[in-house]
């Protein structure tokens, strides 16, 4: 038995996994996230445990006999987190989340004195990562800056409560920038940057390596025969590219979550900063991914959702299939945009309403803009030398079968759907746990058998083509009148 646990941005998630990889039990807790001033994006890191501790006492009383036999504990969580400790491994403020724009200076300063980020962390400088946040708290807080003893990911620090010790792996510390990417190792001129050293830094290894053992009173606590190892487990999209098979060289995802996410697995350190592709270590040894994020995408819907008083689920519902691309266009960038511009300060537009245009109009703008961008994101990874015919699609926007279809049509690529099921974060944690468990990663990373797959729809191509065209130019519309 194993489990998953991955730390989302809106709610923790525990699964249980039999031997044989079955789904015995799952529960999750919800989490908020504060915006003290415009474009910050904050979460209190003891909520995190706190929701750790309801899932697991949730899966304790769910399946106590398959609990007390799990042998592994795989972590996942969103990336790039700013969680500062001191001295007794207590918070100093709140984790600076990964859609926090507020260091957008810092990142310009730090590119400008520090080429190195560019070549050995592989990616452009950006307000989401974590080094130009530890920079923005250098000059803002230095108080808390002179008392960091220990920067943790937010999955790191769940770790730490379960284990009692410092460790991080590499999939989610590239997201630092302070890694040299290609050597899977601190950089300490990186470090240097940002007035850190490695002595700030947990011990690195692997995301299917053992990490260390679940502390005792906690086995007792939730009644574990034997202590479960901790794997290192990945940033939550490597991890959730365990948690669909997406481990070999060329094998490709779309996450419609939170953040949209196009994710492709490279047996080599691939960067291509101009665009601003993600570049980073994959969760399994030897291997590394590229990705185009975007900040925005089910967000979204639930903003438009909120805004007219409608549940993402019925607007799409009242949507239904669409015949060509809506009359009004939407540009996704409610809180900036990370791939390809690397614009914390843009803003969303929609343009082209009219007298006619409803709900629905609004609703199928939204999944268009949404599609749009994830096309740009293709368009850079194309740059990046990155070719995807086929990607499988996760997270919860992929059970609208209409925005699959807009986004095969776009994109021009089979989309794979998996069987009703949870292949996210929480299944890969899991499956890094079984890694580190048995000590290999043999035979875990299989991919879901496939509810259907959705070609590119002939009718849909041209129009879609055409309307990206007229789409691309309003950025830069958008960019000249300031917004
Ligand atoms: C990736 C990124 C997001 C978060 C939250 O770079 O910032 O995908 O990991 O899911």
């Amino acid at each position: 038995m194993y489990i998953g646990l991955d730390i989302g941005t809106s709610s923790v998630k525990a699964i249980l996994l039999g031997d044989d990889q079955s789904l015995i039990a799952s529960a999750s807790a919800e989490l908020s996230v504060e915006r003290p001033h415009p474009g910050w994006s904050e979460q209190d890191p003891d909520s995190w445990w706190t929701a750790c501790e309801t899932v697991l006492d949730a899966l304790k009383e769910k399946a106590p006999a398959e609990l007390a036999a799990v042998k592994g504990i795989g972590l996942s969580g969103h990336m790039h987190g700013a969680t500062l400790l001191d001295d007794a491994g207590r918070p100093l403020r709140p984790c600076i989340l990964w859609n926090d724009g507020r260091s957008g200076k810092q990142c310009r300063n730090l590119e400008a004195a520090e080429p190195r980020f560019l070549k050995l962390g592989g990616n452009r400088v950006m307000p989401g990562f974590t080094a130009p946040k530890l920079q923005w708290v250098r000059e803002n807080e230095p108080e808390i800056f002179a008392r960091t003893r220990m920067v943790l990911l937010p999955k790191d620090y769940v770790r730490f409560c379960l284990t009692g010790d410092y460790v991080g792996d590499m999939s989610d510390s590239a997201g630092t920038l302070w890694l040299d990417v290609a050597k899977r190792d601190w950089s300490d001129d990186l470090l240097a940057a940002t007035g850190l050293t490695r002595e700030h830094m947990p011990r690195l290894v692997e995301g299917s390596a053992a990490s260390g053992f679940l502390k005792s009173d906690l086995c007792t606590r939730w009644g574990f025969d034997t202590a479960p190892v901790v794997a290192g487990g990945g940033g939550d999209n490597a991890a959730s590219a365990c948690g669909v098979g997406a481990v070999d060289p060329g094998s490709a995802f779309v996450s419609l979550g939170t953040s949209g996410v196009l994710f492709v697995t490279n047996d080599r350190f691939s960067p291509n900063v101009d665009s601003a592709v993600h570049a980073f270590c994959h969760a399994v040894p030897d291997t590394w991914h590229q990705m185009g994020v975007m900040l925005s995408a089910t967000d979204c819907l639930n903003w438009l959702g909120r805004t007219l008083k409608a549940s993402p689920g019925d607007l799409t519902a009242a949507l239904g299939r669409v015949d060509g691309p809506s009359p009004v266009s939407f540009l996704p960038y409610l809180g900036g945009e990370r791939t390809p511009h690397n614009d914390v300060e843009i803003r969303a537009a929609f343009a082209g309403i009219s007298h006619e245009t409803d709900d629905r109009v609004l609703t199928h703008a939204v999944l268009d803009g949404v599609a749009f961008a994830l096309k740009d994101c293709l368009e850079a990874l194309g740059v990046a030398g990155t070719r995807i015919d086929r990607v499988l699609a996760v997270g919860g926007g992929s059970r609208s079968t209409t925005w699959l279809e807009i986004i095969a049509s776009l994109l021009n690529v089979t989309v794979d759907v998996p069987v009703d099921g949870d292949f996210g974060a929480s299944l890969g944690a899991a499956r890094l746990g079984q890694a580190a468990a048995q000590g290999s990663t043999e035979g875990i990373f299989t991919r879901p058998a496939l509810k259907t797959s959705i070609d590119p729809v002939p009718q849909l191509i041209a129009p879609y083509a055409e309307a990206y065209g007229r789409w691309r130019n309003l950025y830069p519309a958008l960019k000249q009148a300031g917004f």
